[in-house]
């Protein structure tokens, strides 16, 4: 009633307070904020952050489907685990009298307790994955070292009134207040309540991009400062105008959370330096980052492909990759989050340099040597049964050619 009543008052108002019901609101979806913020809007659309949910992400849902096979349960069973990190506000945290829910699932009956958590991972705020709402209605970042206080887990939501940021509030926002916290100021913190790292039931640690970035002694950039932006003199939202208040100029950033599938971040993951020496070929690899190349997802891989020529003809080829490989209890390959052990890890460490030498192959007169990035291994992707054009595909790196 309120609402209709400004409505006649002007256009603005009527805009303003429509948001402003829908920004109280407990449902608060990143739309709210697109009218004002575009290109921060524009740039979180191209990032998988805005993705991360079963109904958006393909090998999300398909990495599910996965263990909810091998472990048998539920999908959603398997989800709620999930959600801590990828969808952390969903209502659902744990699911109470598991038995009475398989039993429900696998007869295919609809309970309360079915409903209930159909229209939890369903809603519409969840389906946003890692919203403007997400990471601006955090009020407090509890810090930790401990893997298993990751996602909701490491922090604390305000009002959904209330907007957290960078800066303090110059009250030309009007639609809501915003408070200035440390953990925009320094963003690490507000990273790093999800990337720190993970760990599985036995204990095995995932994702540990946080953990090396803090143990590599080198924090001169952040994580925003690489995948963001470095900082750009701005004004927030200038079609925003308000009687008495001047807009001030900023330092602000984009939100692109920079990845190999929106930008050109994997240039800069590492130098290449080769050399012809007696009968080898001296290759020096150096990680430009201050976290594991590459870190992140278990299933991320950089492969060395080293082509032996003669002229323009391929006589050998040799292919070297940098991936951890996670084993279950018999030693076997395993996805991530079901491993007993780590069978392997060669990833470059933050800032390491590694020498590799190749010896040449007979009669080559020159090398080609071309690095790339995969989002999945093919190994782990034959292991889900699944494939994607986004996922089995080579991201170019660095390449180089060199005679003998
Ligand atoms: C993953 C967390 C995260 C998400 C998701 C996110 N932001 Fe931000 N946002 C930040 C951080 C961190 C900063 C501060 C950057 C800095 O100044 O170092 C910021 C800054 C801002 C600012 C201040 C100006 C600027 O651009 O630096 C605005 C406005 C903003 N965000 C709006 C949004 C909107 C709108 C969305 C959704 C479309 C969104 N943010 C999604 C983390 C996030
Ligand atoms: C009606 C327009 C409007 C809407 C809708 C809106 N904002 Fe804003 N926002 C502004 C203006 C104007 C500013 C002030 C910029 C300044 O002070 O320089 C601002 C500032 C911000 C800042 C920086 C504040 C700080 O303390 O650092 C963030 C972050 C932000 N908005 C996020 C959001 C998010 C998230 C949403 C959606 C839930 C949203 N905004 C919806 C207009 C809007
Ligand atoms: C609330 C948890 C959370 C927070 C906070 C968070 N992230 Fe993420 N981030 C995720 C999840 C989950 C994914 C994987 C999403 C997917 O692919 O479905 C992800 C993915 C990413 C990616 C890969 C994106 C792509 O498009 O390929 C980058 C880079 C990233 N995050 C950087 C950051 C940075 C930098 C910050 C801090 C400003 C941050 N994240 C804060 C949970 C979070
Ligand atoms: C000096 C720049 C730099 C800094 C600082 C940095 N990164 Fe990265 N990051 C990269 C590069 C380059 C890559 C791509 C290669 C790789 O995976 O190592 C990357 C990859 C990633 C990925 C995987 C991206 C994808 O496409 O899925 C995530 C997640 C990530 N970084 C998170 C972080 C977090 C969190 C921090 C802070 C704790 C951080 N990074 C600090 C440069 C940086
Ligand atoms: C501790 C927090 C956390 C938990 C718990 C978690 N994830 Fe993630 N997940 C992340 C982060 C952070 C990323 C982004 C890393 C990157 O880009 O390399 C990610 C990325 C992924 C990706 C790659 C997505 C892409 O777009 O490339 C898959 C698949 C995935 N997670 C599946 C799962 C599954 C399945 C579970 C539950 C069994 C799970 N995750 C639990 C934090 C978590």
């Amino acid at each position: 009633m309120k609402t209709k009543l400004l409505c006649f008052l002007g256009l603005t108002i009527c805009l303003v307070s429509f948001a402003y019901a829908q920004l109280s609101g407990a449902s608060t979806n990143s739309y709210v904020c697109f009218s004002c913020h575009k290109d921060q809007a524009k740039d979180w659309a191209t990032t998988w952050h805005s993705r991360s949910h079963v109904d958006s992400n393909p090998i999300y849902k398909a990495m599910i489907n996965y263990i909810s096979r091998v472990t048998y349960q539920p999908e959603e069973s398997v989800l709620v685990g999930c959600a801590q990190c990828h969808n952390p506000k969903m209502t659902i945290k744990e699911i109470s009298s598991k038995d009475s829910f398989t039993l429900a699932k696998v007869l295919n009956v609809e309970t309360e307790q079915t409903k209930r958590i159909e229209a939890s991972v369903g809603a519409e705020n969840i389906k946003d994955g890692i919203s403007c709402n997400i990471c601006h209605n955090v009020e407090k970042v509890n810090e930790s070292m401990n893997m298993e206080m990751r996602g909701f887990k490491a922090v604390e939501w305000g009002p959904n009134d209330i907007v957290y940021g960078p800066f303090e509030d110059d009250g030309r926002a009007g639609i809501h207040k915003s408070i200035q916290k440390e953990h925009f100021t320094n963003p690490d913190k507000l990273c790093m309540a999800c990337h720190f790292g993970g760990e599985t039931d036995s204990k095995v640690e995932l994702y540990a991009t946080g953990k090396e970035f803090l143990g590599s002694a080198d924090t001169s950039q952040r994580c925003a400062d690489c995948h963001m932006s470095t900082k750009r003199k701005g004004i927030i939202t200038p079609e925003i105008k308000k009687p008495g208040i001047t807009a001030k100029e900023r330092e602000i950033r984009s939100h692109l959370f920079e990845g190999a599938r929106n930008s050109e971040i994997l240039k800069d993951t590492l130098s290449l330096d080769a050399k012809s020496e007696g009968n080898n070929l001296i290759l020096e690899l150096t990680n430009l980052t201050p976290h594991k190349a590459p870190t992140g997802f278990g299933g991320r891989s950089i492969d060395v492909k080293i082509e032996f020529k003669n002229g323009a003809n391929v006589m050998d080829t040799q292919i070297y990759t940098l991936e951890i490989v996670y084993a279950d209890k018999k030693g076997k390959e395993m996805v991530p989050y079901l491993a007993a052990s780590i069978k392997s890890d060669n990833r470059l460490a933050p800032h390491e340099s590694r020498k590799l030498n190749v010896p040449k192959f007979p009669g080559a007169t020159n090398a080609k040597i071309t690095i790339t990035y995969r989002l999945v291994s093919e190994r782990i992707l034959k292991l889900i049964n699944f494939s994607d054009p986004v996922f089995n595909k080579n991201y170019p790196v660095i390449s180089m050619d060199v005679n003998l």
